[in-house]
């Protein structure tokens, strides 16, 4: 009989929601703290729809101390992954002052009440932005990080917040996980990447060009040091990403460690797209402009640490990455 409850904090996100159907069967329940602000309630139906009764939303900030403390009096919370934050570049380097209140202050705030509580087992959600411009590829988990944007600053802020404390260190297993460039969707078409407003990232782009609501993709840059000068990046499936996330749960040694989550495969813009047109027979009308600040050439994950500790391997195509994707926004 299961007992235990894991909260995933901003769990109806893009990499929370697929978390909440991998962890189905894990938990007693799976409680979602989510303030919807890069989210809509219908997200959460069709997640419901997949979970089960076992599925509970509590529609908060995480910094309401009074939510928080009420998820952990009525759950037998014994895992967390957290999640929740804001995550857009160009947005971050408009309102720094923001994104420093809601990404590093609020986790403060949500650390201290674990502590209170007493969780042993924790993940927090990174991302591979804090290597900054790669010194060396593949990037290991050893490379130094750089910010080179607030946000980035945000994730290197919060993983020195954990790595500085003495709960942490002493009595806990925390698992960092570090994102490289998770794309596609569950396979069932119900949930994917469905963020609110303006799309920053490539694939939900080439979905809104793909259903004709931009006219089309605008590629930053063609002269790259790549095989066709576009951006070379480590896309990653969903699903095999939030594989990744239930294997570190698994892993209860104490400490911290980091693990880059990635496919360690390299894959270029015009890639993608000749990928996303072939499996789907969907012409992608694209044009070349100047660089976008802040982008590199190439980046790419050395995931032999999450293959050799957790026994972690992703391992779906480029092909069902976009296969996945599409289907989601058809079914929508
Ligand atoms: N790109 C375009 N046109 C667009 C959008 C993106 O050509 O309209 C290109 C970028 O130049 C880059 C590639 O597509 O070469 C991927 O860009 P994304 O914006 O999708 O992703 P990034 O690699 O820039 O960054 C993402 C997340 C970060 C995260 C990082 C981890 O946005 O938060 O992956 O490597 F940290």
């Amino acid at each position: 009989m299961r007992t235990e409850s894991i909260l995933l904090t901003g769990g109806l996100g893009f990499i929370g929601s697929h978390t909440a159907v991998a962890l189905k069967n894990h938990f007693k329940q799976i409680v979602i703290i989510d303030d919807l602000s890069n989210s809509v309630m219908n997200n959460y139906y069709r997640l419901k729809s997949l979970v089960g009764d076992c599925l509970i939303l509590y529609k908060a900030d995480i910094a309401s101390q009074n939510v928080i403390d009420k998820i952990f009096l009525s759950h037998n919370i014994k895992a967390v992954i957290h999640y929740a934050g804001l995550k857009a570049v160009g947005e971050s380097i408009i309102f720094p002052a923001k994104y420093y209140y809601k990404n590093v202050y609020s986790t403060k705030l949500l650390f201290e009440v674990l502590k209170k509580n007493k969780i042993t087992n924790l993940i927090f959600s990174s991302s591979a932005t804090v290597y900054g411009k790669p010194l060396y590829l593949a990037i290991d988990e050893s490379h130094p990080v750089k910010a080179i944007n607030p946000y980035g600053q945000n994730k290197i802020d919060i993983e020195q917040m954990i790595f500085n404390d003495p709960y942490f260190q002493e009595q806990c297993s925390v698992k960092i996980l570090r994102y490289f460039n998770p794309i596609g969707a569950h396979p069932s078409g119900l949930i994917g990447d469905d963020p609110k407003g303006i799309p920053n990232n490539i694939m939900p782009i080439i979905l809104k060009v793909a259903t004709q609501e931009h006219q089309e993709l605008k590629i930053f840059g063609n002269d790259y040091q790549t095989h066709d000068g576009t951006g070379i990046r480590d896309y990653i499936h969903i699903m095999d990403l939030v594989e990744g996330h239930v294997k570190a749960l698994d892993y209860n040694k104490k400490g911290i460690i980091v693990f880059n989550l990635g496919t360690g495969k390299g894959f270029s813009v015009l890639d993608l797209i000749n990928t996303f047109q072939e499996v789907n027979k969907v012409k992608i009308p694209y044009s070349f402009v100047e660089r976008r600040s802040g982008d590199v050439d190439m980046v790419f994950a050395n995931p032999d640490r999450a293959k050799t500790t957790l026994g972690f391997e992703a391992l779906r195509s480029l092909q069902s990455m976009c296969f996945d994707a599409w289907n989601f926004v058809k079914k929508k």
